[in-house]
């Protein structure tokens, strides 16, 4: 009987690389960075289980092993958690097909997939519900966005069938709707049997267009709460500004939301000013009369006295000197920026590196 789903499960795809990310570090898979505090793959797995989700498979294709050194066998987090991982990266398709002996799901059940790399705040449970209620085969999660460009666009009629599925469309034309793919699905399971097995396969470009040519019904769920890839590093500080300020909802934010979020063992002068969102890892410091404004600080970080981070992303272990202004910019592990530097929006500062003192400014000198 579907009404008393014994389990409920979720597939993460966590392959990505996300040499996107590289600027920030070259060994944590981009699920397994911080964003306030816990990495993404924890955010979403916390979201699944408060949905009622009881077994989540990680499709991974990248250092499998960090994932399990942390999740383990996911008791921590309330749910059974199990890694299938693929030899060679088989594709967001491939990585859904490859699951598939992992699963116990019964032939007409729902299975959730989830992109890795999002922070959203839909109704995963009404999802579900819609998938169930429209007897579908497929259900997407859609959102609307600004610039639909980077993204799968998927207009849909009146009833909510999803009439199209264009990655990423190349021309203006192509821009058909502000509607696009928001990453999480609900498959049929004995759908999934339906993808090619031994070979990478795009779930975009290949696997849901074939399904609509071939008449399956697939249908949309539009909703407008809280969506963000954090495919970017300043994707990364808005994802952490918002979960802090509760804008993104998370039961995984380790602590209370609110102008910033402080972590045990951080240390933070009484004169500093940390606000917008802020980030203080553990062991973090923040020197006197410093301005640390949505910003997130990983473990480690070091802020000396006066100087001003805003909208950026400090790595783990890396100091910024006395006086230094920083607006919009990624500073990698263990690197050092000396006194009185200027970066501004966009400045990327590779792990490790060290800039000496003035070495970049943008404004006159004073
Ligand atoms: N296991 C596994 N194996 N996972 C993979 C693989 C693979 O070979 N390739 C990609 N993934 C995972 C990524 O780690 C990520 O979590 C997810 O699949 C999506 O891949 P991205 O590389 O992040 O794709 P994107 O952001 O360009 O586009 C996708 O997401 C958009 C929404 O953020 C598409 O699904 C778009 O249609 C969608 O709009
Ligand atoms: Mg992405």
């Amino acid at each position: 009987m579907w009404d008393s789903d014994p389990v409920l499960e979720a597939v993460l795809l966590v392959g990505g690389q996300g040499t996107r990310l590289r600027p920030l570090t070259v060994t944590t898979p981009k699920p397994m960075l911080p964003v306030a505090g816990v990495p993404c793959t924890e955010h979403q797995i916390a979201r699944a289980r408060e949905a009622g989700v009881t077994r989540v498979i990680l499709g991974t294709s990248y250092k499998p092993e960090v994932f399990a050194e942390y999740f383990g066998d996911g008791s921590r987090f309330g749910v059974e958690l199990v890694y299938a991982t693929e030899d060679v990266p088989m594709g967001t398709g491939g990585a859904i097909r490859h699951v598939a002996p992992y699963l116990k799901s019964r032939p007409g059940d729902p299975v959730l997939i989830f992109n890795g790399d999002l922070l959203t705040g839909h109704d995963i449970a009404g999802q579900v519900k819609r998938w169930r209620d429209d007897s579908a085969d497929v259900s997407l999660y859609l959102t609307r966005v600004d610039d639909p460009r980077a993204y799968g666009l998927v207009p849909t009629d009146a009833n909510g069938r999803v009439l199209q599925f264009l990655e990423k469309p190349a021309t203006p034309e192509e821009c058909v709707t502000d509607q696009i793919n928001a990453g999480c699905y609900v498959f049929r399971r004995s759908l999934i049997d339906t993808i090619p097995v031994g070979r990478p396969v795009s779930v975009e470009r290949e696997t849901f267009p074939d399904l609509l040519r071939s008449g399956a019904v697939v249908t949309g769920f539009v909703d407008d709460g809280y969506w963000l890839d954090l495919g970017t590093p300043l994707a990364f500080v808005q994802g952490s500004k918002d979960l802090v300020t509760g804008r993104a909802p998370s039961p995984a934010l380790p602590g209370p939301t609110g102008e910033y979020l402080v972590r045990p063992g951080a240390e933070v002068e009484p004169d500093a000013i940390l606000r917008g969102g802020t980030f203080v890892g553990a062991g973090a410091t923040v020197g006197s009369g410093a301005i640390v404004d949505g910003s997130s600080l990983f473990d480690g970080a070091m802020i000396a006295a006066g100087a001003f981070v805003k909208d950026s992303v400090i790595g783990r272990g890396a100091i910024i000197g006395t006086g230094a202004h920083l607006d919009g910019v990624v500073v990698g592990d263990r690197a050092m920026i000396g006194p009185g530097n200027e970066l501004v929006r966009g400045a990327r500062v590779w792990p490790g590196v060290a800039l000496g003192e003035t070495a970049v400014r943008f404004s006159s000198d004073r």
